[in-house]
């Protein structure tokens, strides 16, 4: 029974692994060079720090360290720079990204870190968050797959 279990385990970790490498493929092998037009995602990132300004004159500037009220507007924000770095072909994260990203935290959340100490380096915090998590997990599949393998290596 246990080792039944342990093979579901084991093709799900394999399909989701080949999935990875798949879509690695589709991206890295046929279009070996990837050129990330840096203009172009310049040229496009100011559009999201326009629209994310917009949503944030709604809110009360008070309100501009209260993270509830406008994480969606953040979301939204982030999902944009995402959106418009790929749309360049750039990978995400790339620095130039995060340099404006940067900016546009400084621009809004800058007074943020006298309030409360728990904001003390509140943007970063969050921009780190959300873009490692991603990686972390990716990172943390692999190795769940690896050590599968090697596990089922000296089993086999
Ligand atoms: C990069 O984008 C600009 C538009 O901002 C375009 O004029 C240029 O041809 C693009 N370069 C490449 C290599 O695609
Ligand atoms: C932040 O905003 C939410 C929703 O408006 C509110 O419930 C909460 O009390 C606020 N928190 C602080 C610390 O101001
Ligand atoms: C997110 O942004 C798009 C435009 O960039 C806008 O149309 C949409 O309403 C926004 N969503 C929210 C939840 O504000
Ligand atoms: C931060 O505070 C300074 C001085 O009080 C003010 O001029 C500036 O507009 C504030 N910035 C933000 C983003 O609230």
């Amino acid at each position: 029974m246990e080792t039944h279990a342990f093979w579901l385990v084991q093709l799900f970790l394999f399909a989701l692994w080949v999935n990875g490498l798949m879509t690695l493929g589709l991206t890295g092998a046929r279009q070996p060079v990837i050129v990330c037009n840096e203009s172009l995602m310049l040229e496009k990132l100011p559009r999201c720090g326009k629209s994310f300004e917009e949503m944030m004159k709604k809110v009360d500037s008070k309100k501009w360290c209260n993270l509830t009220e406008f994480i969606k507007y953040y979301d939204n924000f982030s999902l944009c720079t995402e959106r418009e770095a790929s749309a360049a072909k750039c990978f995400w994260p790339n620095r130039l990204a995060q340099g404006f990203i940067t900016g546009i935290h400084k621009q809004f959340f800058s007074n943020c870190t006298s309030e409360k100490d728990h904001w003390e380096d509140p943007p970063d915090e969050i921009l780190i968050t959300l873009i490692f998590i991603p990686v972390l997990l990716m990172a943390a599949m692999i190795s769940i797959v690896v050590w599968c393998s090697k596990r089922s290596d000296i089993l086999v």
